[in-house]
């Protein structure tokens, strides 16, 4: 694959098909000792689905489950269960070696570390010619040569860069090397694991932009695991926040992060410095909903117990139009009409541990049983 490859229109929504597609995963990890039958519950059942040619990103705070999901759906982890769909096709309930090459060749993992990635033995030349040898897209020496050459175009370096070492190039340009290493298969889906965050403030954005240009001209679907809510809205469609391994709103990126439903999610934009911001921004307050958060086992952010997660999980509410496919799962939330002095969507971003405390007539509310929007 090389520069010249045109991609098709962004989002496709012409196909139903979703090009990447997770449901009810769960995975729970062996804890406590060889002997121990302990586990403990990384993911619990997330749905999650990726268009053609979308990017979405996933967010949350650290040990909220982010790479274990992806490390599940790149098949590094095996999933206790659920189901992994790849352009509708369920990938677990092939055999694992089987499927290994034909599956990396339509998705692809790029990771945090971008030093860690390459081996500091091989030139860059190596990376790229073994991806490409590896999945068949070789082709004979002079097509090999204008393919690389076309890799490196392709992520922004120039081809004389084929001959460095891992050492001898700076963080940003390493990442951009395991992005085309990543490219030289022509995947479909992309999954990067917080692929800025190793990287100088000043070297982000472009890579941020290569992975929007890669979506723009190539229709790559990706899924981008981030801390950083900033770098989430520049570049995704839409944003999914995982909370103790479950997603808890999700939705069209401008409209999730305008109108935050969740109290973890206004919780982690409350954190994003935004010089627009209006009104009073109390750090006690958010310091307050951040204890709550933290030592809940579960989502507990009433005091009335019939209202915890723990109790009964919360179903998915619609937020908003339709068109911002934005839904929360939370047992506090109103529509805004039906909670009119309390509503969600008054001061986004300031949390409130109470946040509504009107029941919603019957014909407003707008619940959807775990309905994908
Ligand atoms: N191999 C493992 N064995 C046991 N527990 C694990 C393993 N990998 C992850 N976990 C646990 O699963 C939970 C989710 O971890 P994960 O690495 O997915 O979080 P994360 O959201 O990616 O965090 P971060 O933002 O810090 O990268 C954590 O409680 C973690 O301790
Ligand atoms: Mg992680």
């Amino acid at each position: 694959m090389s520069s010249h490859v045109v991609a098709p229109a962004r989002i496709d929504s012409t196909t139903t098909v979703p090009a990447l597609e997770v449901k009810g995963l769960v995975k729970d990890f062996h804890s406590g000792g060889l002997f121990s039958r302990a586990s403990v519950r990384a993911l619990g059942g997330v749905d999650l689905a990726i268009r053609k040619g979308e990017i979405v990103a996933l967010v949350g705070e650290s040990g909220s489950g982010k790479s274990t999901l992806a490390r599940c759906v790149a098949r590094l982890e095996k999933p206790t269960s659920g189901r992994i769909l790849l352009n509708g096709t369920d990938v677990l309930k092939r055999d694992r070696f089987q499927a290994s090459r034909e599956y990396r060749s339509q998705l692809q993992m790029v990771f945090q570390d971008p030093f860690g990635s390459l081996n500091p033995v091989h030139r860059i030349e190596h990376f790229l010619t073994r991806s490409l040898t590896l999945h068949g897209k070789a082709g004979n020496p002079a097509q090999l040569c204008s393919r690389l050459d076309g890799l490196m175009t392709t992520v922004g370096l120039t081809p004389d860069m084929l001959n460095s070492y891992p050492h001898e190039l700076s963080g940003g340009q390493r990442q951009r090397v395991a992005i085309a290493r990543a490219l030289a298969v022509e995947p479909e889906v992309i999954l990067a694991d917080e692929p800025t965050s190793m990287l100088d403030v000043s070297v982000r954005i472009g890579i941020l932009n290569l992975m929007r240009q890669l979506r723009d001209q190539q229709g790559i679907s990706m899924l981008y695991i981030t801390h950083d809510l900033a770098s989430a809205r520049y570049l995704a469609d839409r944003i999914a926040v995982m909370f103790a391994g479950e997603l808890v709103e999700e939705g069209e990126s401008l409209d999730l992060l305008a109108n935050p439903a969740h109290p973890y999610t206004r919780l982690l934009v409350s954190a994003v410095p935004d010089p627009a911001r209006t009104g009073s921004y109390d750090p006690h307050e958010r310091a307050a909903l951040r204890t709550a958060v933290m030592e809940s086992a579960s989502c507990a952010f009433d005091g009335d117990p019939e209202q915890q997660c723990s109790a009964t999980e919360p179903v998915r509410h619609r937020v908003g139009e339709p068109a911002n496919q934005h839904w929360v799962r939370c047992h506090l939330y109103r529509p805004p009409a039906a909670a009119a002095s309390h509503a969600l969507s008054a001061e986004p971003l300031e949390p409130k541990l109470q946040i509504a405390t009107e029941e919603p007539s019957t014909a407003e509310s707008r619940t959807e049983k775990q309905a994908s929007t």
